[in-house]
C-alpha cells in the first residue's frame, strides 16, 4: 500500500518542490534586484547526492511528485545527470520542471530522454521590449524558440505569467489568443512579496480583475475541471487548442486543498510558501542523521503545519522580501 503523509489539519502531503539553486541568469523585477544577491556559496548547496538521500526519504513518506525550481534549475552544472538519477527514486510518479526558458535544445532533449513530460515556463510578456523590461534580459527570442521546440519534442506546456499594472496588462489577451493555436495552457498570477528588496504593493490585478478583463473579452469561456489540490481555475475559449488558468498566489484561495512541501536549495523545509522555514535539513544529513531521523524530523514539521500559511500583510512591512530564487517558488 501506498505510503500516506498527513498533516495535523488532514491535507494529504505528496508533491515536493525542489530548489536546485537560488542563481538565476534572469533578473525578473518580482524576484530579485538588477544587481542581484548574496546567491549561497557552493558548499552550503545541498550536493546532488544529498538531494538524492533526501528524495528518497519523502518518497518513502508518501511523496509521489517532485518539481524542480531554482533560480533557474538549468544554470546548475550537471543537473541533467542528476534528473536522470531521480527518475529512479522508488514511489516517484512524476517529475516537472520549472524553468526561464533558457535551456537548450540539447537539454530538452535529455529531459526529453529521462522521461519528463511537463515543464512549466515563466515568460511575463510577448513583446520583446517588455519582456526586457520585466527580465532585464533581452532574451525573448531565445525563450520564445525554447517554448516551441519543447511543444514540438510532445512536451506539456504551461506558461506562468505575472500580471501587473504598468508591466504587461496589455499582454493578457495575446497570451489568450496565443491558445487558439498552441496546444498550451498560460496561467496568470498574482504577484508575490518575493522580490529581495523591502518594497512591495498589494497587487492591483488579483484573479478577480485577471477574470473580469478576459472575460470581457471572452463572453463564452468554458470552465475545465482541475486537480482538487490545483492552484490554478482553468478556462478555454471554445475551439481553441490551449487553456489558460488563474492563480490567486497572493489571495490564496487554495490552502485548504494545498499539497505541497517545499525544499530550498540550502536545505530549508518549508510547509508553506508564506511561512518560514520548519527546519534545516542539510543541517541534520551533515550531522550524519540516518534517514529514519531524516524522516522523524519531516514528520515533526509538517505536523506544525499551518492551516492558512502566515497572513500575507504580515510580510508587507520595511523588511526585505525574501527572494522567490531562495523559496524555489
Ligand atoms: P503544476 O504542477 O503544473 O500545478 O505547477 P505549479 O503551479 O505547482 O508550479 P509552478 O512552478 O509553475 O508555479 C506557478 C505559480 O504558482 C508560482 O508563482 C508559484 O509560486 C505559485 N504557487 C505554487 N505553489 C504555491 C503555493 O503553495 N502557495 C502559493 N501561494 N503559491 C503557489
Ligand atoms: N510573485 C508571483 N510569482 C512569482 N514567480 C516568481 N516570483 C514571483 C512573485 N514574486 C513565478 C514565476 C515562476 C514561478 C515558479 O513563480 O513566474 O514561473
Ligand atoms: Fe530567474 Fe525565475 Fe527569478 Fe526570473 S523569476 S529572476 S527567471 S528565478
Amino acid at each position: 500500500s501506498q505510503p500516506i503523509l498527513l498533516d495535523s489539519h488532514g491535507r494529504q502531503l505528496t508533491y515536493l518542490r525542489l530548489s536546485v539553486t537560488d542563481r538565476c541568469n534572469f533578473r525578473c523585477y518580482y524576484c530579485m534586484p538588477e544587481e542581484g544577491m548574496d546567491f549561497a556559496a557552493r558548499q552550503e548547496l545541498l550536493s546532488f547526492e544529498e538531494m538524492l538521500q533526501l528524495a528518497t526519504v519523502f518518497c518513502r513518506l508518501g511523496v509521489n511528485k517532485i518539481r524542480i525550481t531554482g533560480g533557474e534549475p538549468f544554470v546548475r552544472a550537471g543537473i541533467t545527470p542528476f534528473l536522470r538519477k531521480l527518475s529512479e527514486v522508488p514511489g516517484l510518479q512524476e517529475i516537472t520542471v520549472t524553468s526561464n526558458g533558457s535551456l537548450s535544445q540539447k537539454q530538452i532533449l535529455a529531459l526529453q530522454e529521462i522521461g519528463i513530460r511537463k515543464i512549466n515556463i515563466s515568460l511575463d510578456s510577448l513583446d520583446r521590449q517588455r519582456f526586457f523590461q520585466i527580465t532585464r534580459r533581452d532574451t525573448f527570442d531565445t525563450v520564445f524558440g525554447s517554448i516551441q521546440q519543447l511543444l514540438t519534442a510532445g512536451f506539456e506546456v504551461k506558461l506562468n505569467c505575472v500580471v501587473a499594472e504598468n508591466k504587461n496588462t496589455q499582454d493578457l489577451i495575446p497570451f489568450v489568443e496565443l491558445t487558439k493555436t498552441y496546444p498550451l495552457t498560460v496561467r496568470f498570477l498574482e504577484e508575490m512579496p518575493f522580490n529581495g528588496s523591502n518594497s512591495f504593493q498589494v497587487p492591483q490585478w488579483s484573479y478577480r480583475e485577471i477574470y473580469a478583463h478576459i472575460s470581457a473579452h471572452y463572453p463564452l469561456l468554458q470552465k475545465l475541471e482541475s486537480e482538487p489540490s490545483s492552484t490554478s481555475v482553468n478556462y478555454r475559449v471554445p475551439g481553441y487548442a490551449g487553456s489558460f488558468g488563474i492563480i490567486p498566489s497572493f489571495s490564496r484561495t487554495f490552502c485548504g486543498t494545498c499539497n505541497r512541501i517545499r525544499l530550498g536549495a540550502t536545505g530549508e523545509l518549508r510547509t508553506c510558501l508564506y511561512g518560514p522555514p520548519a527546519t534545516n535539513l542539510r543541517d541534520f544529513l551533515r550531522q550524519g542523521a540516518s534517514s529514519a531521523l531524516l524522516e522523524e524530523e519531516i514528520l515533526r514539521a509538517v505536523s506544525k503545519r499551518e492551516k492558512d500559511g502566515f497572513a500575507a500583510e504580515a510580510s508587507h512591512g520595511t523588511a526585505v522580501h525574501e527572494s522567490m530564487s531562495v523559496l524555489g517558488g
